[in-house]
């Protein structure tokens, strides 16, 4: 059977992964009587800070007459609808109806809310019963660190096809070339494999090429260096590279593919360094991931959304270096299982 493009339906479709936390936007953005709209999963939702500063998240859906409540406005920390101005607060609860004789007489009626929280500068939100926290990033509270905020931005890709490249060590010779990687040498470097219930943790030494702007941000001389490499994957979409360098700098980088509809994810990516700026400027630390998220970028926009989790299904072939991935298909297809949930593909449940 041909495979359609842009079918993600095995991230939106599957219940389970409405259970995980997903940042949506850079905490700053929400701010003020202005709500914003998202889609997350292919929900659309609004959110705004209730009257204490606390992020607050519910269904872009008025249940009076349908309006977008994202199109309303923020009103001591509850949303009113600018339609007729049904008023709702962070609970989904319905406050208010401004046109009648008791305009706070209670009522059944509430829209659907979910679970808000910043952590690490962004606003994280979990659409269903969460079935853990938000990822951990212990270096976050480490004085010795500071953080560069690097992209926030959307990618017509699947959050799945994300993650798996991040942890992909065969892919660098070639998508990096004019980077960090180098084409001369394709024979990936070997990985160490812990896996936990949450996802797993793989270390690997990788010799890369050290071009001119890197010789500056790490403030290493030479056309070659060695990443001593600590990758953490978090079920199901979120990832931490801690690259290690022979000088000890340490550069990590979180990233987070936050699934918004079928094939499109909003990249989330930050940065943490035991350095300063007079070591470092951000803006060059920016501009050479930015090179490298675009190389990804373009590799990644050009393949299917729909991955098979069944391995053996012929779908795509595999050779050694695809394990994390392959264990990633694996601990997301016991995921679904331990959640009685059948793979969704292409619109249908595929038979097991
Ligand atoms: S549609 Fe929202 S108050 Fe009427
Ligand atoms: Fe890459």
């Amino acid at each position: 059977m041909a495979h359609a493009r842009g079918t993600d339906v095995l991230i939106t479709k599957q219940a389970v992964f409405r259970r995980f936390w997903y940042p949506i936007m850079p905490s700053g953005d929400l701010r003020g009587d202005a709500p914003k709209p998202f889609r997350l999963l292919d929900t659309d939702i609004v959110l705004w800070r209730d009257a204490a500063g606390a992020p607050a998240a519910v269904r872009d859906r008025c249940c009076h007459r349908t309006a977008k409540l994202s199109l309303g406005f923020v009103q001591d920390g509850a949303i009113a609808c600018g339609y007729h101005g049904w008023v709702y607060g962070a609970d989904g609860r319905l406050l208010r109806i401004p046109q009648a004789k008791d305009p706070t007489r209670a009522t059944k009626i509430k829209v659907e809310s979910y679970s808000a929280r910043d952590a690490y500068g962004y606003v994280w939100v979990c659409l269903g019963e969460p079935l853990g926290g938000i990822p951990d990033i212990a270096e976050s509270r480490d004085p010795g660190f500071r953080q560069i905020h690097e992209f926030c931005e959307e990618w017509n890709v699947s959050a799945f096809r994300i993650m798996e490249n991040s942890f992909d060590n065969a892919h660098f010779s070639y998508v990096h070339r004019s980077s960090f990687g180098d084409v001369d040498n394709p024979v990936p470097a070997e990985s160490e494999f812990e896996e936990h219930d949450w996802g797993f943790e793989t270390r690997s030494v990788v010799p890369v090429k050290n071009p001119q702007l890197q010789q500056r941000n790490l403030r290493i001389d030479g056309d070659r260096t060695v990443r001593n490499n600590t990758r953490t994957w978090w079920l199901p979409f979120a990832r931490k590279l801690r690259i290690r360098y022979p000088s000890g700098l340490i550069h990590i980088i979180v990233t987070a593919a936050t699934p918004i509809a079928d094939g499109r994810s909003l990249i989330v990516q930050f940065v943490l360094r035991n350095d300063t700026e007079a070591d470092a400027r951000a803006a060059d630390i920016v501009a050479f991931d930015r090179q490298v998220t675009n190389e990804d970028r373009l590799i990644l926009e050009a393949t299917e959304a729909d991955a098979p989790l069944d391995t053996a299904s012929g779908e795509e072939f595999h050779m050694s270096s695809d394990k994390p991935g392959l264990i990633m298909r694996r601990k997301l297809a016991e995921l679904l299982a331990a959640h009685g949930e059948p793979e969704m593909r292409h619109g249908a449940a595929r038979p097991s």
